[in-house]
């Protein structure tokens, strides 16, 4: 049978900044788990990456510096790239968008679409900037959003809603080169014509709702809900890939029209350095290939609709089978920001520390369906309480037995009992349910059953007692080494893909053959060390981290902090405290955990949103007034408390049934929620 073959990317990111462990998070880790467990089961993978070299936010940070863009791409490449490989995430090519192969690979697909008359050619009015004498697209321009009202909205985006946004949208625009007030002057550019391809997208799109992850349907299903429109793929600027067209001279390719096909371009350097230039076609341009982009919740209309579209419009190529981007990981709450420096940097945090204990605690936290927060704190009790005394500990102790008490060897095992066949079986079924949660995309079910193994042996070691049966049962002692040993092996294959270095740390102690990169995924719990084999020294594989160290980490983390307006929160007067009311008054009340199982925009009404709740023992719709906070699809998925007893009410057209909870501010504004394991239904008290 032929391998089934798997083409796995990750968001080209851009080379303006260095990676924080939010890029991780979303776009990265979760790739490069899947790609490794991939390789396990012997599937065909190639795992591509890159530099997105292009866009606004590249010419405004060399603007900025007085450098050349040139210069800013050429550091944060070769930083990011060095960073990617000591953190393990393994690519089998990164590649960067300002490479000719890339130029001429983005030129020739334009002009494919071209020729074939895809794009319309229209005239408009955009914003210009007389001092710079340039037009003003995307970020180059900011102003008041016209849907929250944020005032620094981007001409492309809103990073207050999330709405995405042209320029002449935005009201009271100024252009973020000079902060004067742009006029107004036409232009020529080439749109996609996505309305026309709505057809086609939904009946591609539709049909995945039982295979995409809930979030990023629900965000695709509104966009599409709110018919799509032309995109202009070029632009008035000088920095990017140069519009093949006589009459466009002076244009390049917006950068979301050229960044994707970066993927096409990293496949075809790799295919070159692979000496068969060729090669790329087979990934690209087979039915059979199974393509699969990693993303962050950003970038979801491009992978989704509008990347598709090109490929569709092409028709050479073969459309992604699943794009399971991820929500944001928040800093304890805060958001990273760049410009305030709220991240955890990847290049401090590998001066410091070794790659695999982040790697599983953001594995652990990833934000796969929800926001997610990371912590010292956490990292701290993952790394020491799972890490270290869980899976360190049972690896330790297996191999120092070993060394004292048989010479340094595997030991002949005697009868199997009733604990050597919970073990074998919990081995069994942790390969399995990893698998499956890898293959869903749910990577971190998949690391919990990981650790569930790692429990599972450590507590066979422990409940078989091997210092005390070493002086009255020496066989039985033989046996639990023994199982000890080929535990390690299994448990070495199942962490790979989370843990790569410390899996072949655990290799080598056990003196193996090649490398756990080369075994089959299916065979880790097939015990296949001799008796005699001989062991190499133990070392610790997972070093706890003190307080201070920690403590050191989360002062590092606040002292960088760049405050903007502190004030702000103390200005704020709280309403004054409602009439006593009595106990009984409050009891009255039904509040409970609700699951937000849907959530849609209603027409004409920009403030509300229509969520079908689970409650438990029931479904109910109720319509909350938070339209303007939240984008349909972030909603789904959350947990949120509601007033469940609350007389109906009808809502421009809308049956509500209950209220739900949220704490409002100024202009804050935050839905309550509870942990995530509390059932659905639970009553609050
Ligand atoms: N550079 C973009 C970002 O960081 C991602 C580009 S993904 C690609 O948001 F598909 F366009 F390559
Ligand atoms: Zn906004």
């Amino acid at each position: 049978m032929p391998k089934e073959r798997y083409l796995i990317t990750s968001a080209l990111p851009y080379a303006n900044g260095p990676i924080h462990i939010g890029h991780l998070a979303g776009a990265y880790l979760p790739a490069d788990i899947y790609a490794r467990y991939c390789r396990l089961q012997d599937r065909e993978t190639l795992y591509i990456c890159g530099s997105d070299e292009h866009g606004v936010p590249i010419t405004i940070k060399a603007e900025k510096e007085g450098v050349a863009p040139q210069e800013i791409v050429d550091e944060y490449h070769t930083r990011n790239k060095k960073a990617f490989e000591a953190f393990g995430i393994h690519f089998d090519n990164y590649s960067r968008t300002s490479l000719d192969i890339h130029h001429k690979t983005a030129q020739d697909f334009f002009t494919k679409l071209y020729e074939e008359g895809v794009f319309k050619k229209k005239t408009e009015e955009q914003l210009y900037d007389e001092n710079k004498q340039m037009f003003l697209p995307d970020r180059y321009v900011m102003g008041e959003c016209p849907r929250c009202s944020y005032e620094e909205a981007y001409g492309d985006q809103c990073e207050q809603c999330g709405a995405s946004l042209s320029p002449m949208e935005l009201i009271n625009p100024k252009s973020a080169l000079t902060g004067s007030t742009p006029v107004v002057k036409k232009t020529t550019h080439w749109y996609l014509p996505l309305g026309d391809l709505q057809d086609e997208l939904e009946d591609w799109i539709l049909p995945k709702n039982d295979e995409w992850k809930s979030n990023v349907y629900a965000q695709v299903k509104g966009w599409l809900e709110q018919k799509l429109s032309d995109r202009a793929v070029t632009r008035d600027l000088s920095w990017g890939v140069k519009v093949p067209l006589e009459e466009a001279k002076d244009k390049v390719l917006y950068v979301w029209f050229d960044a994707p096909i970066g993927y096409i371009s990293s496949t075809k350097e790799w295919a070159e350095q692979q000496g068969d230039p060729d090669l790329w076609k087979k990934y690209w341009q087979s039915k059979d290939t199974h393509l699969i982009h990693f993303i962050g919740k950003d970038n979801i209309v491009f992978h989704c609709l509008i990347f598709p579209a090109m490929l569709m419009a092409h028709g050479d190529y073969v459309l992604p089978e699943n794009v399971p981007a991820n929500e944001f990981l928040n800093l304890k709450g805060l958001k990273f920001s760049t410009s305030r420096n709220i991240a955890v940097w990847l290049d401090d945090y590998l001066e410091e520390f070794p790659p695999d204990p982040l790697r599983y605690a953001l594995a652990s936290t990833l934000p796969e369906l929800r926001d997610t927060d990371f912590s010292w704190e956490d990292f701290q009790s993952r790394n020491n309480n799972e890490l270290a005394d869980i899976v360190g500990n049972f690896i330790n102790r297996a191999l120092q037995f070993a060394h004292k008490y048989f010479d340094g060897k595997v030991p002949e095992p005697g009868e199997a009992g009733e604990m050597e066949n919970d073990l074998v079986q919990a081995l069994k079924n942790a390969g399995k349910e990893i698998g499956e949660s890898f293959d869903k995309f749910r990577f971190r079910d998949g690391v919990r059953a990981f650790m569930m193994a790692g429990k599972a042996a450590n507590k066979y070691f422990n409940d078989k007692e091997p210092w005390k049966t070493r002086k009255d049962d020496i066989r039985d002692c033989a046996t639990a080494i023994y199982y000890s040993i080929q535990t390690a092996k299994a448990l070495a294959v199942y962490m790979y893909p989370i843990m790569p270095f410390s899996a072949e740390r655990i290799w080598k102690m056990l003196n193996l053959d090649s490398s756990v990169e080369e075994q089959k995924w299916e065979r880790a719990a097939v015990f296949t060390i001799e008796p005699g084999h001989v062991l190499n020294d133990p070392e610790i594989l997972f070093e706890k981290y003190d307080d201070d160290v920690i403590q050191k980490q989360i002062e590092k983390l606040q002292s960088r902090i760049v405050e903007p307006a502190e004030e702000e929160d103390m200005d704020y007067t709280p309403p004054p405290v409602k009439e006593e009311i009595s106990f009984d008054d409050f009891q009255d009340l039904d509040l409970r955990v609700a699951l937000v199982k849907e959530a849609a925009a209603i027409p004409k009404a920009d403030k509300l949103l229509k969520l079908q709740i689970d409650l438990g023992s029931e479904t109910r719709q109720i319509v909350a007034g938070i339209a303007k906070r939240f984008d349909p699809g972030e909603l789904v998925g959350r947990r949120i408390i509601v007033v469940a007893n609350l007389a109906p009410a009808t809502l421009m057209g809308e049956k509500s049934e209950g209220m739900l909870l949220a704490a409002e501010g100024d202009d804050q504004f935050g839905l309550l929620t509870v942990p995530d394991d509390l059932p659905t239904g639970s009553p609050i008290r």
